[in-house]
């Protein structure tokens, strides 16, 4: 076995940790004996150094802009599989057979109708309450009427929670949505393939009908499959600390939720249109250019830059692609893809963003098709939610079946004061 050997220069003492080999990307050292044999911690701020956990399922590399779910890269996902498919392949690894696929969507129907009672909750919400807020109160609310997932143990049991709350995501957040708007709360329509039912919840009134295209359903559709998984990001990671303390799955879940929330992650998406916005017009870019350079000025560009991609971000570069496509049908907001194309032009070419190799990423992108799908900004984050629940129910079952997984239970570097008496 191949090894990493630790020597602390104060004392001259060493000691060799087991290199373990990744299938792909580099290998990492086991240090889990580290303060046993040498008396030290790792410091790592922000964990970007730090493997936290073992997996099969989401491959990037960062350098190359790769994205693999289970191994398939995620344009040929995007362009050629639905999103219900993909997330078949995320949680049983292999994608479904057509027989397969047909049981596994029949069943997600089934369960898109949370309890009766939970309705009631959208009324103690007031109207202009964001909606990353009600939506994570909903889903911790689900959990109370689910609390036989508690005790997760059988993988039949597994599949039976990931399912009920991939299928009623969509219903919790057009609830969300409507009960924000003033309209009436409406059932999810049973006839319709998952993704078509959501834009038919945000969009149907009691009566009359409601119009929904194909390339709206594509295109929302390839939205939720860009957004499934991402390895062990910072909601990823949220939902597995949470889990792994044995906590309720749907109370992970909602840790994950109020996670991605933040600006940095997947609020980004909601900062992107509102930035483009205030840059107003593209003889403004360059100001804002100069802003986001600034070291004293805290403005940063939304959309731009990631902890892991070092080039551009494969789902920035599929959205890109599919906003162009659809600039034409959907009616896609120009003036914001002008500012956009100049924002972009200016970052990648300024020495500034090329030596920090900040690239666009899927925020810079996925804004202006939703506002085309006629979606206000605020519910773009809890879209995002929609997509991500099938990753982290993943990586949390993942979580739940390796025996050798420990409560997530980090150390510190303690800088207060030393013992003292009152
Ligand atoms: N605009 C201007 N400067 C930036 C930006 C930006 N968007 N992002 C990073 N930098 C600079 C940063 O100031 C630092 O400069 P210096 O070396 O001079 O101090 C350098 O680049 C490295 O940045 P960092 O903050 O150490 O990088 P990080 O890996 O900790 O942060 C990030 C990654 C995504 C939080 C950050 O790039 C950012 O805040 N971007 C804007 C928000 C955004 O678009 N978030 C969506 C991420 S993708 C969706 C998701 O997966 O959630």
């Amino acid at each position: 076995m191949s090894t990493f050997t630790f020597t602390d220069n104060r004392n001259g003492k060493s000691a060799e940790f087991p290199i373990l080999n990744s299938v792909l990307g580099a290998d990492v050292v086991d240090i889990t004996t580290l303060n046993k044999e040498l008396g030290v911690y790792t410091y790592d701020n922000g964990l970007s150094m730090t493997g936290s956990c073992q997996s099969d399922i989401t491959y990037i590399d960062g350098g190359k802009g790769e994205l693999l779910y289970r191994g398939y890269p995620i344009e040929q996902l995007a362009e050629k599989k639905k999103y219900l498919e993909v997330c078949y392949l995320l949680l049983n690894g292999e994608l479904p057979t057509a027989e397969q696929f047909v049981a596994f969507e029949g069943s997600m129907r089934e369960k898109r109708f949370p309890n009766e009672g939970l309705r009631n909750l959208f009324n103690a919400f007031p109207d202009d309450g964001h909606p990353m807020a009600v939506l994570s109160s909903a889903v911790s609310a689900l959990s109370a009427f689910h609390h036989q997932h508690l005790n997760v143990q059988s993988q039949e049991e597994y599949m039976d929670m990931a399912i009920r709350l991939i299928a009623k995501m969509p219903t919790l957040a057009a609830y969300t949505y409507r009960h924000h708007m003033g309209y009436p709360l409406i059932y999810p329509d049973m006839d319709r393939y998952f993704t078509e039912n959501f834009l038919y919840m945000m969009r149907a009134f009691p009566t009359g009908s409601t119009e929904i295209s194909d390339v709206e359903v594509r295109a929302m559709d390839a939205i939720f499959t860009l957004h499934a998984d991402h390895e062990q990001n910072a909601s990823t990671s949220t939902v597995r600390l949470v889990g792994s303390t044995g906590a309720h799955p749907y109370a992970a879940v909602v840790a994950g939720i109020n996670a991605l929330w933040g600006r940095a992650h997947g609020g980004a998406n909601e900062s992107v249109i509102a930035q483009l916005e205030m840059i107003g017009s593209v003889e403004n870019v360059d100001k804002f250019i100069k802003k986001a350079k600034d070291p004293n000025d805290d403005f940063r560009l939304m959309g731009f830059g990631h902890r892991v991609y070092k080039n551009f971000d494969p789902r920035a570069k599929v959205l890109r692609k599919l906003r162009d496509e659809l600039r034409d049908t959907l009616g896609i907001n120009s003036r914001l893809i002008e500012i956009a194309n100049k924002v972009e032009e200016i970052a990648l070419t300024d020495e500034y963003f090329v030596k920090r190799n900040l690239y666009p990423n899927i925020d810079f992108y996925s804004g202006t098709i939703f506002e085309a799908l006629g979606i206000k900004r605020n519910m773009f984050t809890p879209i995002f939610v929609i997509g991500r629940t099938v990753g982290w129910l993943t990586q949390l079952i993942e979580l739940k079946k390796d025996p050798s997984q420990k409560i997530f239970r980090p150390r510190q570097r303690y800088v207060g004061h030393t013992k003292r008496d009152i």
